[in-house]
């Protein structure tokens, strides 16, 4: 069924006006002032409203075993919680364990995804080591349409690499002109304080931070950027929390090493405080890299607005309070990571366009554009023009809300955000052409998400030929 959507406000990452858009089949057909109905078309009217493209998560994890527990969600049940929350497009992390091959990786999840999800969604693939068989099964990876990998510094013996493997991974990408994304914390450090700290008696989630801190980040970024200066890839630093990482990444940027970088919402709005409550209460907010000094989000606000942060994400990663509860004497084994993929774009919109902290072309831009653009979706995702897919968020400005555990729609049984106000949501949202969204409710097609296969996007042109004398 045709659909047309009227009188609403375009806005996207560099425009804003009024206009209709028609959507037939799966795309946008027209895009114009009064347009008409053609026959059988669903009409919505979007009057009041601002309409906005698709929003692109381009960090979360669905199905993950991890630290002796498998997150809580499934395709079907992140994908509608995705959808509710704007986002029609994730880009799930595929993370095998150093004792799995890429390839059985690749193709688990995969099988995990394929006819699961609502909503569109790709992959980043990790590298968690490099043997004599990674380099074909990457190859055959990429040929198949996924051309970001993914590496940890961190998480030693487990999805962590090693030096030399960071270098041969990022020699292959940078021949595939694959982009390679980044967990940036230096393994050995943290290992080391845990070590310490739990030596010490001090097992609770406060310390969690203290074993983490700052300066091992911004090793991890510092390394990461000089890795890819030596090599000439191109690298995302993911769920970058800190203003001592932000100073590594913005030197890097500014000699010319071809990075950029993603902060995840979490990093914006809740600080170390949260993790320092007692008990589960403060497992409920342990992720890596950990919640920071509440002084470091004006930094990340900052150069948020500025552009010099490109993304903003959420590491999505669900485990629910029995499952944070295995950490209850020993931090190091708290499951890392808080569910967010719902509240990203209701999130980022209130407490930086509405509250004055970012402009509204920039919200578009690091919430859809900028992903699409850097990992090979754009035009088809991340704007709104003839052509791109009809992924479409109308959203309500004017709607006021609380998150809760108590209404949201991931599985899981606490929010992250439990009690933060939003100022507006999405009212409609539609998945190439079919709506999945009405009034804050899935309505749609649980099985319509498809596998988005990509082109690398960072083949670069030859050296060229040297003069012949
Ligand atoms: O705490 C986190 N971030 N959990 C998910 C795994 C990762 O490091 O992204
Ligand atoms: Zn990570
Ligand atoms: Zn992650
Ligand atoms: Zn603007």
């Amino acid at each position: 069924m045709p659909l047309l959507i009227k009188n609403g406000e375009i806005v996207t990452a560099d425009a804003r006006y009024r206009a209709d858009i028609l959507a037939e089949g799966e795309t946008i057909t027209r895009i114009g002032v009064n347009l008409e109905a053609p026959a059988g078309a669903e009409v919505i009217d979007a009057a009041g409203k601002l309409v906005f493209p698709g929003f692109i998560d381009p960090h979360v994890h669905v199905y993950l075993p991890f630290m002796a527990t498998f997150a809580k969600d499934t395709h079907a049940t992140a994908s509608r919680a995705a959808l509710i929350g704007g986002t029609t497009t994730f880009i799930e992390m595929c993370c095998p364990s150093r004792n799995d091959d890429a390839l059985e990786g690749y193709e688990l999840w995969k099988s995990k995804a394929e006819g699961q999800s609502a909503c569109d969604y790709t992959f980043h693939m990790s590298v968690t080591k490099f043997d004599e068989n990674t380099e074909a099964q990457l190859r055959q990876i990429v040929a198949d349409g996924i051309t970001s990998f993914k590496v940890f510094l961190s998480y030693k013996n487990f999805f962590g690499v090693e030096d030399g493997e960071l270098y041969q991974t990022l020699m292959l990408a940078r021949e595939l002109g694959v982009i390679v994304t980044a967990h940036c914390e230096n393994a050995e450090l943290v290992s080391r304080l845990q070590g310490q700290l739990l030596s010490e008696g001090k097992t609770g989630p406060e310390w969690h931070e203290k074993s983490r801190p700052e300066e091992v980040e911004a090793e991890g970024t510092n390394r990461f950027a000089t890795f890819l200066e030596t090599t000439g890839a191109r690298g995302y630093v993911v769920h970058l929390s800190c203003e001592k990482a932000l100073r590594m990444a913005l030197a890097a940027k500014e000699r010319g090493v071809d990075l950029t970088v993603e902060s995840v919402i979490p990093h914006f709005l809740l600080d170390k405080t949260y993790a320092e409550r007692p008990g589960v209460e403060g497992a409920k907010h342990v992720m890596s890299p950990p919640l920071r000094d509440k002084r470091n989000q004006k930094a990340l606000w900052d150069a948020l607005a500025s552009g010099m942060i490109d993304t903003v994400g959420t590491d999505h990663c669900p485990f629910d309070v029995a499952q944070k509860e295995l950490g209850r004497d020993n931090f190091t084994q708290i499951p890392n990571g808080i569910p967010a993929i719902e509240d990203r774009v209701n999130l980022l919109y209130t407490y930086g366009v509405s509250r004055g902290r970012l402009d509204i072309h920039r919200f578009v831009d690091a919430a859809s554009t900028k992903a699409a653009k850097l990992f090979g979706l754009f035009p088809r995702k991340g704007t709104i023009a003839v052509g791109s897919d009809a992924d479409l968020v109308v959203f309500d400005p004017t709607y006021r809300g609380t998150i809760s555990a108590a209404t949201h729609h991931v599985n899981n049984d606490y929010s992250g955000f439990e009690g933060f106000e939003i100022d507006g949501r999405p009212v409609v949202v539609t998945v190439r052409g079919q709506v999945a969204v009405r009034d804050g409710q899935f309505v749609g097609d649980p099985a319509r998400g498809q596998l988005l296969r990509r082109t690398p996007t960072g083949v670069r042109a030859p050296a060229p030929a040297e003069p012949v004398a």
